[in-house]
């Protein structure tokens, strides 16, 4: 008798500690983006992106009444910083779920820890194939390569219809670019085009001249990039010091204005699929809240990373509120552990009205998304600002 009275009273004492994780406060979720390194050049944007959904939605009444923090946990720029921030935000920040990391090659690394403990990761710039069959607890808001990159490839040819030989370069030591620079061949082949030259290099590498001179070599009529920001965007200031005058096209690690102090004025013309449009719909009520926000801030139009970094932040409150709905009771009187489970599951159930137009994450939490599109880089007189102009 006594003993059941104790253990009873034990079985107590752990419903009530784990009740207390999340009780008093704020429900957390889990930025883990790329803050310092150079992969900062990205996660800066994502940082941005999550700081203006935590104030929209916050002030747009929360979690069904109770607000949510964001825990901000910098990545750095490799395997081992995501893998740290994740075990920080899982294990001591008690978050309900995480956004994270920047890159792909972090993604292969960190997300399988987190699917392990069993909490929600969505992906919000991960584009290599294959991040959400990581795990049952792995999704994405950001589409992968294979339904962007095509685009870029398909807008070079239509400005430039006798193009014919193609020169891919890729950063061989990065999961994303790999698999990215993939797709641009196949699609290349697909399109009769000939690749008359594949060059690799290192993302850390900032001397591109042996690739740069194979390229010069195969006489080529376009030139796509698979690299982060500043390795890409040496690699194309090189190819127009060194000579090269026809079309680029850069992957999604070129995505970002950041790359404009690192090729300057030979950023300008670079073409880059987009997965978001900060003008695409004018009726799009949320993004037009995402638009301003960020204007009155930054005063100028909000990047792809910013836009899908906040539609990350956006599903992780929509889908709690829809836990409560579906449990009949508040994130904060749930044991963390229940949440996380319960959130995984709405997470994969139903549509989304996001800046990046109606999203859905289906049952292995890939992203389904209706427009795609194309923008050019436009530099300043400065060469140091510039623009994307949106040419699809
Ligand atoms: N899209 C890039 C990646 O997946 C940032 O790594």
């Amino acid at each position: 008798m006594k003993r059941v009275a104790i253990a009873a009273i034990s079985l107590l004492a752990v419903a009530t500690v784990a009740q207390a994780e999340l009780v008093g406060k704020p429900i957390p979720i889990g930025i883990g983006v790329a803050q310092t390194s150079n992969v900062a050049l990205l996660g800066e944007e994502e940082v941005n992106g999550a700081k203006i959904a935590e104030k929209y939605f916050n002030d747009n009444g929360g979690i069904n009444g109770t607000p949510f923090k964001l825990i901000f946990q910098d990545t750095g720029g490799d395997e081992a910083g995501a893998i740290n921030s994740f075990q920080n935000l899982m294990n001591r920040d008690k978050v309900v779920g995480i956004v994270g990391p920047t890159l792909s090659q972090q993604a292969f690394s960190a997300d399988p820890i987190a699917n392990r403990a069993k909490v929600p990761v969505i992906g919000p710039s991960n584009t290599a194939k294959g991040i959400p069959q990581i795990g049952e607890y792995v999704g994405r808001v950001s589409a992968p390569v294979a339904v962007v990159a095509p685009n870029a490839v398909k807008q070079a040819l239509k400005e430039h219809p006798n193009i014919k030989k193609v020169a891919v370069l890729y950063a061989q030591n990065d999961a994303f670019n790999t698999s990215e620079s993939g797709t641009f061949q196949e699609t290349v082949k697909k399109m009769g085009l000939q690749i008359a030259t594949i060059q690799k290099f290192q993302t850390t590498d900032t001397d591109f001249t042996t690739q740069v001179t194979a390229v010069l070599g195969a006489n080529v009529d376009l030139a796509i990039v698979s690299g982060l920001s500043a390795d890409g965007g040496n690699l194309v200031k090189q190819l127009r010091q060194l000579g090269y005058k026809g079309p680029i096209i850069g992957g999604n690690g070129l995505n970002t204005v950041n790359i404009f102090p690192v090729c300057g004025q030979y950023c300008d013309g670079i073409l880059i699929a987009q997965a978001y449009s900060p003008s695409a719909d004018p009726k799009n009520a949320i993004n037009n809240a995402l638009v301003k926000a960020y204007r009155d801030k930054y005063k100028k139009d909000p990047p792809q990373f910013t836009a899908q970094t906040f539609t990350a932040v956006q599903v992780f409150v929509e889908a709690l509120k829809k836990v409560e709905a579906a449990t009949k009771k508040k994130i904060t009187q749930m044991e963390l552990a229940k949440v996380r489970e319960e959130l995984n599951k709405q997470i994969r159930v139903g549509t989304y009205i996001t800046p990046l137009g109606k999203i859905s994450l289906d049952h292995e939490g890939e992203i389904h998304q209706e427009n795609f599109y194309v923008a050019k880089i436009k530099m300043n007189p400065d060469n140091k600002t510039g623009k994307y102009i949106y040419v699809k």
